[in-house]
């Protein structure tokens, strides 16, 4: 196996990247440390998840279990999943409501901060045994994060010196948080699905609206995202996050079907016996029947035709992750809308009748990866060197700004790329 910093990256604009980046243990070790325990706000789950003093959920940062609670003063706090003494898994569900958490093992418990506020015989029994005068529970809390919420989305980093989360998400971030989640939210389910691919590939897919109008053919024939339509994306500063958008009904069906030549995307012969799962309902008055957010280095949130979810990565390894989707409407949704969005969700999770092409696509590139020690990706569409905001669905720009900012955070540096660094 190659050493990560072995590893050549032959363009300074970042449009090739080495394939053995995606199979790479010794890679995958150093990402969970300077990726996801770097200076990043991880995305973490959605107020509307603990509502209540005591509510809590366990996440995931990287590869490491979180637990992300809610104590007595409102307060949200974010801890990972370990009890201090013996490394025990300390929350057992993945979600629930409790006063305190106390480990099964030898009865730890702590507060909902983390702190620890109870051993059992710490001073022993009957005048023998205990812990030592000098144990001290303050010094035995959990290994917490740093949390910080905007518009009811909840973040936490490992680092105590990473920059405010404000300034870390950017103005389009949190101009799409105050859009999408600026009034009460209901949690309506989630899906959870193992992926045998790895992580990176998934994150550069959702910064990808190229392949969107070509590998899914449902949203392409039923015209809820092609490639012909008008679209485009915003970027960070950092050009680290990524907003999608396409404008439903602004390309002509028959002008499409010329656009895509033989490709043979757009199938008339594929017919809904319910079309209410395409009918798409202009909620937002914007008629974006797309408008995806990508939040380095784990999150998404999408509204795909009148589906709305957060989707967190959870790497496993270089060889596989976890994607996870809360998926949600909003309080007071009129129930016909509410029932839309439910069946709008057959499009999404592991089987859906879009999202499931994407779990392939994963596997597909993971299974010849072995083959490939020396190979690169090519990451050309919508024009090479700067890395500047598209005007067009047909795009792979975003792709190279993630792959910049990770090579950032990563230590590696493509050839003559000095200039390039963020
Ligand atoms: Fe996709």
């Amino acid at each position: 196996m190659q050493h990560p910093d072995e590893i050549k990256w032959p363009k300074a604009d970042f449009s090739r990247v080495p394939l053995s980046v995606f199979n790479n243990a010794d890679v995958f070790a150093r990402e969970m440390e300077r990726v996801f325990q770097g200076p990043v706000w991880n995305y973490l789950c959605l107020e509307a998840e603990i509502p209540n003093a005591g509510d809590y959920v366990v996440v995931y940062v990287g590869d490491k279990p979180v637990v992300v609670d809610r104590a007595d003063d409102g307060s949200v706090h974010a801890f990972e999943n370990r009890c201090a003494h013996k490394g025990t898994k300390l929350v057992r569900h993945n979600q629930g409501n409790v006063k305190n958490h106390t480990c099964i093992y030898h009865h730890w418990c702590y507060d909902l901060s983390g702190k620890l506020i109870g051993v059992p015989f710490q001073r022993g029994y009957d005048g023998k045994s205990g812990m030592p005068a000098t144990f001290d529970k303050a010094d035995h809390g959990l290994t917490t994060l740093e949390v910080a919420t905007y518009g009811g989305v909840v973040f936490g980093s490992y680092r105590r010196d990473v920059e405010p989360l404000e300034s870390y998400l950017d103005k389009p971030m949190r101009d799409y948080i105050d859009l999408t989640l600026g009034r009460p939210v209901e949690v309506l389910g989630y899906w959870r699905q193992r992926i045998p691919g790895n992580w990176k590939f998934y994150f550069e897919n959702l910064m990808d609206s190229y392949h969107a109008g070509l590998l899914h053919q449902f949203q392409a024939t039923f015209g809820i995202s092609r490639s012909t339509q008008r679209g485009g994306s915003h970027m960070d500063k950092l050009k680290r996050h990524r907003i999608i958008y396409v404008h439903y009904g602004s390309d002509d069906t028959q002008a499409a079907k010329a656009g895509y030549g033989d490709a043979k995307v757009i199938d008339d012969t594929l017919k809904l016996n319910d079309t209410r799962m395409i009918e798409f309902i202009d909620e937002f008055r914007d008629g974006r029947s797309i408008l995806m957010m990508t939040l380095f280095p784990n999150g998404f949130f999408q509204r795909l035709s009148n589906t709305l979810a957060a989707r967190q990565i959870r790497p496993k390894s270089a060889d596989e992750f976890e994607l996870h989707w809360t998926v949600f409407g909003y309080q007071g949704d009129d129930p016909d809308l509410r029932q839309r969005r439910l069946l709008q969700n057959n499009m999404i999770g592991p089987a859906g009748l879009v999202s499931i092409e994407d779990g392939e696509v994963g596997a597909l590139i993971q299974d010849v990866l072995g083959a490939n020690p020396t190979a690169n990706t090519v990451i050309e569409m919508g024009g090479t060197g700067p890395i500047v905001d598209p005007d067009s669905p047909l795009t792979e720009i975003p792709v190279r700004g993630f792959w910049r900012y990770y090579c950032h955070l990563m230590g590696f540096e493509p050839e003559g790329g000095a200039a390039w660094r963020p």
